[in-house]
């Protein structure tokens, strides 16, 4: 275990056994509310300060996370339908997970603020954003920050009185190829902030956009924690010439008739299929996305996830959007902008990511691609995001040669080779619940098994990336899932001092039709910021797509275009070889 684990896990385990006691006898004797407060306190005693998020999401959540143990409660009271499914958390892992629900609480709108129509709801067209005026005689300058405010107004255009919309801000200059992504503040009355740090000289302009409403958020919060089987999976089950396709999912109602349990003995993931009535569970043969279970909401509700009305839909500058930045005061010319401060990772200038912490940036061609994966063993695993950082190798190093391994196309798993390096290159998906088209089902393997199936070393590289998977599922699903894979994580850097691991985030993308009902940024921002808590403190390097993606002038995919790819492969091989041992921070 890494020194960070070890002190988490001594301080959690000495005072966990009070806390549960005090919950299973509390809980039957105090209102909901006073049991929540007490355990919110001893919890904020004890281990406040062990699972800080991201700078980023640990400034949006501080202001957003009050009234919390209110959403916290519907959460784990309601948990009819699973209830015992799974294997059940340890007393710590029962508090990590409080703790980091907790921290992607969102504010709700108030009860009886369901829509009786549009007209309440809010409405981009008729929100304004105001750049706030310089201190310093309205000149801004390298250093300094910008602030901007955002007015939300309903269709009617009234101001909305309450938070709860999830707003996306970016400050860029396309003369530059320069952007920035701002970290938004919710007031919670309809008021937003949104902050950038100002890195470049010369103009730069705000963009400001609203993904979601507060009241499009409650819908997708719903349907989030309440209908896991908006996406299904359906399995092709065969015996000599018998053979029947059934729907699977991580969770099925037991009622539908009898089961196959294809829980990983390993992990305890669990994963089941409904059971063929000629055959047997054994016949399983592959595993593949079933579809997408359609009027999961009402009509009223539809309304609120109308491409270009409410949602990703830009808000306008009451005045100017545009500032120019002049170079950096004499005075603070020499200050390094702090990441964690400023809460951003990074910014692109002329294109080409420039991250504020950790890894120095360098840019890789074919030949330094080859010069820096010389001897290595690299493994992808992953969503198809990832699946982009092996194509985009593959493309650009014609050394690098892709072996046949006659998988499926878009599925793999893949691997490449330069014999004349000594460069191996694989890709494999993550387990279920992945939507690819057909798996195999010997093909289907957990990510935390296959780190344990790892030598691991020096000339190791891992990169991982699971995240857009997970969103038909309540966050639960995805800590379990991440729990698991940190824990092999750490057994791999443990066994195997100086393996490489990086860790890619979640991203926005684009929300058309009905995409948001399972693909919405709200779901992604929300694993995202579970991901950055549950791999913070590790010696892993994250690499932030999320802000890379924001900050991009193109418009947003949820495989982003090979100039964010090629940046984000650069950033993992300066990580990798990186001079001498030095640690990212
Ligand atoms: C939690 O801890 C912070 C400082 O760590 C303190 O400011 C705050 O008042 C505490 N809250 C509660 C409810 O104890
Ligand atoms: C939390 O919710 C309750 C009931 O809706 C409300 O009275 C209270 O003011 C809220 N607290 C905060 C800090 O928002
Ligand atoms: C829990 O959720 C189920 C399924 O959505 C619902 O039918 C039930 O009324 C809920 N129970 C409570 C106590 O909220
Ligand atoms: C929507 O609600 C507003 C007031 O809340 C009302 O004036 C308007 O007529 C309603 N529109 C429809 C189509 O029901
Ligand atoms: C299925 O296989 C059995 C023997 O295993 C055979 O008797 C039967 O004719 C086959 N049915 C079809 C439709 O091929
Ligand atoms: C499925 O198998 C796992 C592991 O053997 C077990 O813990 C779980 O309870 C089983 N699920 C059901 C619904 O029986």
């Amino acid at each position: 275990m890494t020194l960070f684990s070890l002190q988490r896990w001594q301080i959690i385990s000495k005072i966990t056994c009070t806390v549960t006691m005090f919950r299973s006898v509390l809980k039957y004797i105090l209102s909901f509310v006073t049991l929540f407060g007490l355990i919110f306190l001893l919890r904020n005693i004890t281990i406040g300060q062990n699972f800080r998020m991201s700078a980023l999401y640990e400034f949006q959540n501080r202001i957003q996370s009050s009234n919390q143990s209110r959403s916290r409660l519907t959460l784990h009271d309601n948990h009819t339908l699973y209830p015992h499914w799974g294997q059940p958390l340890s007393p710590e892992e029962e508090l990590e997970e409080g703790d980091l629900l907790d921290s992607i609480a969102w504010p709700q709108p108030p009860p009886g603020s369901a829509p009786p129509n549009l007209s309440r709801t809010s409405d981009p067209a008729h929100s304004l954003f105001t750049i706030v005026p310089s201190k310093n005689e309205q000149r801004w300058y390298v250093g300094d920050q910008l602030e901007v405010q955002v007015h939300l107004h309903d269709f009617e255009g009234r101001p909305k009185r309450y938070g709860g919309d999830l707003l996306l801000a970016r400050l860029h200059s396309p003369k530059c190829k320069a952007g920035v992504a701002g970290q938004v503040l919710d007031h919670k009355n309809g008021l937003y902030s949104a902050r950038f740090p100002l890195l470049w000289e010369g103009s730069a302009q705000v963009a400001v956009t609203m993904v979601h409403s507060s009241e499009a958020v409650a819908v997708l919060r719903r349907l989030r924690d309440k209908r896991p089987d908006r996406v299904f999976f359906v399995s092709l089950f065969r015996q000599g010439n018998h053979s029947q396709k059934m729907v699977c999912n991580m969770y099925l109602p037991q009622d539908k008739g009898p089961l196959c349990n294809y829980t990983d003995l390993h992990s305890g993931e669990p994963w089941y299929c409904y059971k063929p009535k000629m055959l047997s569970c054994d016949a399983r043969i592959n595993h593949a996305k079933g579809g997408y279970l359609k009027n999961i909401i009402t009509k009223k509700e539809a309304l609120l996830f109308k491409s270009g009305v409410n949602v990703k839909v830009p808000i306008r500058a009451s005045t100017s959007d545009t500032i120019n930045v002049l170079p950096p005061r004499k005075e603070s010319g020499s200050q390094k902008p702090d990441p964690v401060k400023l809460a951003t990772s990074g910014y692109y200038y002329q294109d080409s990511w420039r991250p504020l912490g950790g890894v120095t940036m360098r840019h890789f061609d074919k030949t330094s691609i080859t010069q820096c994966l010389t001897k290595k063993l690299v493994y992808m695993y992953g969503d198809s995001t990832m699946r982009q950082w092996f194509e985009y190798l593959v493309a650009v190093v014609p050394e690098l040669k892709e072996f046949n391994l006659q998988s499926p196309k878009k599925v793999g798993p893949f691997m490449a080779v330069d014999s004349t390096h000594n460069i191996l290159l694989k890709y494999r998906c993550h387990g279920p619940p992945i939507r690819f088209s057909t798996v195999t089902a010997s093909e289907l393997r957990y990510i935390a098994n296959e780190l344990d199936g790892l030598a691991g070393g020096p000339n190791t590289v891992v990169a991982l990336s699971i995240w857009s998977h997970f969103s038909t599922f309540p966050a639960e699903v995805y800590v379990r899932r991440l729990r698991h894979i940190r824990k092999a994580v750490v057994r791999l850097l443990d066994r195997a001092p100086g393996t490489a691991v990086v860790v890619r985030t979640a991203n926005p993308q684009a929300l058309e039709g009905d995409a948001s009902l399972y693909n919405s940024d709200w779901f992604s921002l929300q694993l995202d910021a579970v991901l950055r808590a549950v791999f913070k403190g590790l010696d892993v390097m994250l690499v932030d797509a999320w802000q890379m993606c924001v900050a991009h002038r193109q418009p947003h995919n949820v495989h982003p275009p090979t100039a964010i790819v090629k940046n984000m492969v650069d950033m993992t091989l300066s990580y990798v070889c990186r001079d001498g041992t030095g640690k990212i921070v």
